[in-house]
């Protein structure tokens, strides 16, 4: 894989909007060469303001061409406060013409968050037609980062994370509030563009433990093979990286 690109922005609602102008800009190239596009987003508070920015793009012809996956999801009710999907829904989806069948969130009204899994595997393979030991090629995915080195729902715990050719896979964690569904690392690593979101102070220390020290998170996992990495953070998640000149910044009166 290419090194990943890591990119430091004054505060969130920047880096916010400039992953606005990516997506549109990578979903409009993929319309036009493959005629549909297709994107997995993540739950979490950091994308919030993302979701609510991208809410703006109102071009109908894109949208429709435009397909939503989910990186993970709480077993809980399509109407939790804590549902990732719902999240999505209320700051997004809500307000642009995307047809419903564009659209899909990992289902929770299902006995077990194994057979929850299993659903989604096959939409997956249903929507990429792929034959037994195929991985889905996502376009984009958006990716959050917590404070313990997980992403999506992998957590350092987690086992099987990275078992080759499995799709989807269900998390019950001790630590855990709800048992979870997730994306497995073969499909992160297998998309063409990952975006990595990370804001705040609490990040600093995990940011700098998977960028240059690469301890052996799950995120650190995140490497795809053929698609490109990019890390968008603030200034306050990037103050403890010491590689400086290594990076990109966006707007030249960051001081970290
Ligand atoms: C979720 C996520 C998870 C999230 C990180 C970061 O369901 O919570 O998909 O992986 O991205 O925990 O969360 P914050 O953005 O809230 O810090």
């Amino acid at each position: 894989m290419s090194e990943p690109k890591i990119i430091i922005f004054e505060n969130l609602h920047k880096l916010s909007a400039y992953l606005v102008t990516q997506w549109i800009q990578t979903a409009t190239d993929y319309i036009q060469r493959t005629s549909r596009f297709s994107c997995a987003f993540s739950g979490g508070r950091t994308p919030v303001e993302f979701y609510n920015l991208l809410s703006a793009e109102q071009d109908f012809e894109l949208w429709s061409r435009v397909h939503i996956f989910m990186t993970d999801e709480r077993f809980v009710d399509a109407e939790d406060k804590d549902n990732n999907f719902r999240l999505i829904r209320d700051n997004l989806l809500n307000y642009v013409k995307i047809p419903p069948e564009n659209i899909y969130p990992i289902p929770t009204n299902v006995q077990t968050v194994g057979i929850a899994a299993e659903e989604y595997k096959n939409r997956l393979v249903g929507f990429f037609t792929l034959d037994q030991n195929r991985l889905p090629i996502i376009d984009l995915v958006v990716l959050g980062l917590g404070e313990d080195g997980h992403t999506a729902s992998l957590f350092p715990q987690t086992e099987g994370i990275d078992a080759p050719y499995r799709l989807t896979m269900p998390v019950n964690e001790n630590h855990l509030k709800y048992e979870r569904i997730s994306l497995t690392l073969p499909v992160l690593n297998n998309a063409r563009h990952v975006y990595f979101m990370v804001a705040g102070k609490n990040k600093a220390d995990i940011v700098r433990r998977v960028i240059e020290d690469k301890e052996p998170f799950p995120a650190t996992q995140v490497q795809p093979t053929n698609g490109e990495l990019t890390f968008l953070l603030d200034a306050a998640a990037a103050s403890q990286l010491k590689d400086q000149q290594k990076y990109i910044y966006r707007d030249e009166t960051i001081s970290l």
